[in-house]
């Protein structure tokens, strides 16, 4: 399946894609499908679906496969170890494999103190294990996290998500001694300052008012941040905040815990989002793409903060060996083919070409990310910013019925994350066909 673009034979749902909806929507339980995509195959950027459409891939199946559908080097590593074996309980027993990916990972996370690993299957499980290391080695109980963040949907996880209202209703009561702060999002400044006029005065309230009054210092155990917001619309704090946040943990005795699990990976343009700034978490999470499609996460902590008990905290399949194998073998495609550095190269060419369209198209509010984690947020014109809900959807119908499958964020967003290695050509006919629907659909 080589090509640079896509082919629509039949306009999706085609008659197979509308049997598997049929069946999917009887048998599967709570789900929050994107769009009527029955996937057949994918090799690099491109799907092809059981009726033979073929789409390029803007969304990597949510930032996983940063290193595009089935890397031969990732694919022949997992066989390798399939041959060898599946499970061992790494929990229980050892095995060589997941040895190796935590001294990677443990040398890869920023900072210089020694770090150890704990392997989990998912993004929110790397949370859960965050909160109990923070929990057992502070003795605190409060945890900070912010308005709009999205880190995960199992309990713990769910108290400090705070993405959209439907993740949570019906499931209260949370975690007790979770408080919420509004997240730096200057396009919508919750505060209607400017920055830098500002000097941060969405960071300067945590101390001069919530630690004040429900947060109080002492008991913070952690404070939890996206570098990036994910799923709350990408959005990228300004320049200083991150390192204020650190600081506020800091003084407060506070850990902090960035979750990388969406940004993490080289999504960036950095191997880590964090890197972008001097800020070291004392536990770094990361999810999604670390396994290229293999389930695994790792909470990469400071060393100092592991349990002192064997059995505090434990699983039967983390770090499981296939999951471990591909993981290292993306890491060793990610370093050998500098994708990293291509993640910051194709970033601002995406862009820079964003920010031409939305000098004709009034319905691009906001451009922003760093790399290839970008987005727009659409908004019914520039000046009222009232967010563009079924236009957004609009358009992202439409750029699935012409091949291209984007993914949305936020109340109004759409994201762009390719793979780190998208051919250039083909990052390009992904903008044309962007371009096209915002075009067809903007008022
Ligand atoms: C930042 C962040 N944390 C945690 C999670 C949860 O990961 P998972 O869906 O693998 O549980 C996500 C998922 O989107 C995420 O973006």
């Amino acid at each position: 399946m080589a090509m640079n673009v896509p082919h629509i034979a039949v306009p999706p749902p085609g008659p197979k894609a509308r049997k598997v909806l049929a069946r999917d929507a009887k048998w599967i339980a709570t789900t929050t499908k994107a769009a009527p995509l029955v996937v057949k195959r994918a090799y690099g950027s491109v799907i092809e679906d059981v009726d033979g459409n073929l789409y390029l891939d803007f969304t990597c199946g949510v930032s996983v496969t940063n290193v595009g559908h089935v890397h031969p080097r990732v694919h022949a590593a997992i066989k390798r170890q399939l041959d060898e074996f599946a499970h061992y309980a790494g929990t229980d027993y050892y095995y060589e494999v997941q040895v190796q990916l935590a001294e990677r990972l443990a040398k890869l996370a920023p900072g210089r103190r020694p770090k150890k690993v704990f392997f989990a299957n998912s993004g929110t499980e790397t949370v859960e294990a965050a909160i109990k290391i923070a929990r057992y080695s502070t003795k605190r109980q409060l945890f900070l996290a912010f308005l709009r963040a999205f880190h995960g949907r199992t309990m713990g996880s769910l108290s400090l998500t705070a993405s959209k209202a439907v993740q949570r209703a019906g499931f209260p009561p949370m975690m007790p001694g979770t408080v919420h702060v509004p997240f730096a999002y200057c396009y919508r400044c919750p505060y209607n300052l400017t920055y830098p006029s500002c000097d941060l005065y969405c960071a300067r309230i945590i101390e001069d008012l919530y630690e004040k009054t429900i947060a109080p210092p002492q008991d913070l155990a952690a404070v939890f941040v996206e570098p990036v917001q994910g799923e709350g619309g990408y959005v990228v704090p300004p320049k200083g905040w991150l390192e204020r946040i650190e600081k506020i943990a800091r003084d407060a005795g506070a850990l902090l815990v960035a979750d990388e699990v969406q940004t993490g990976m080289g999504r960036t343009g950095k191997m880590w989002a964090v890197e972008h700034t001097k800020v070291v978490p004392d536990i770094l999470t990361t999810a999604k793409a670390l396994g290229s499609g293999m389930p695994i996460g790792a909470a990469i902590f400071d060393a100092r903060y592991d349990f002192d008990h064997q059995g505090s905290h434990s699983n039967t399949f983390g770090g499981n060996p296939v999951a471990c194998a591909s993981a290292i073998a993306t890491l060793d495609v990610i370093e050998e083919d500098r994708l990293v550095e291509n993640a910051a190269r194709l970033g601002e060419h995406m862009h820079r070409r964003l920010e031409e369209m939305k000098e004709d198209y009034g319905i691009m509010g906001d451009n922003r990310g760093l790399g290839l984690m970008q987005a727009t947020e659409f908004v019914e014109d520039p000046e009222s910013r009232t967010p563009a809900v079924k236009a957004r959807d609009r358009i992202a119908e439409d750029a699935l019925r012409r091949g291209l499958v984007l993914l949305t964020a936020g109340t109004s967003g759409i994201r762009y994350i390719p793979a780190l290695n998208i051919p250039d050509e083909q990052l390009d006919a992904g903008l044309d066909i962007l371009e096209e629907s915002i075009r067809k659909n903007a008022k």
